[in-house]
């Protein structure tokens, strides 16, 4: 616990609607090396907003439905680039139905995406929004 705390690093959050918002109330007490090494679904960080806001983090009820669904959004359960269906891929990455179906044109006719400069270079994929997904994508 102590040292997984002490290996948290700052890191530059995803820039969303409310990256601003989640820097200030959630950076107020440990560094957001916490968010980073965390993946949880929207019920898990509800959770954990909910307890932080417990112990004082400074937020609204209104900002920490905004800070879950970021949360939720980048920091969601994690995303299998190789075996993600595309409505997965859709719902969970933001991407398009053309964009989903290129991505699984791409793994079916390469094999295997092995990382993010991969997922990157599937045609159509915007390679700034898909870096967005870092912390969810595996591969
Ligand atoms: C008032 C101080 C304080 C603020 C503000 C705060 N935290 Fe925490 N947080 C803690 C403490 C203390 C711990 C370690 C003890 C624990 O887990 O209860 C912790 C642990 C965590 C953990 C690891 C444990 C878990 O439940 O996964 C996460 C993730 C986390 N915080 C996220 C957040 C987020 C997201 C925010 C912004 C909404 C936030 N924290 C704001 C004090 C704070």
């Amino acid at each position: 616990m102590l040292a997984s705390g002490l290996a948290a690093q700052a890191q530059e959050l995803p820039a969303g609607k409310d990256s601003d918002l989640v820097d200030r109330v959630c950076t107020a007490c440990h560094n957001n090396g916490r968010v980073f090494q965390s993946n949880k679904d929207a019920d898990g960080w509800k959770t954990t907003v909910d307890r932080m806001v417990g112990k004082g983090a400074d937020a609204s009820a209104e900002q920490a439905a905004q800070i879950i669904a970021y949360l939720a959004k980048y920091f969601g359960t994690t995303v299998n680039a190789n075996k993600a269906d595309a409505k997965t891929l859709q719902t969970e990455l933001d991407l398009t139905a053309d964009q989903a179906a290129a991505v699984i044109k791409y793994r079916t006719d390469n094999m295997t995406i092995k990382n993010l400069a991969d997922l990157a270079k599937v045609p159509g994929i915007d390679a700034g929004k898909i870096k967005l997904f870092e912390n969810r994508l595996e591969f």
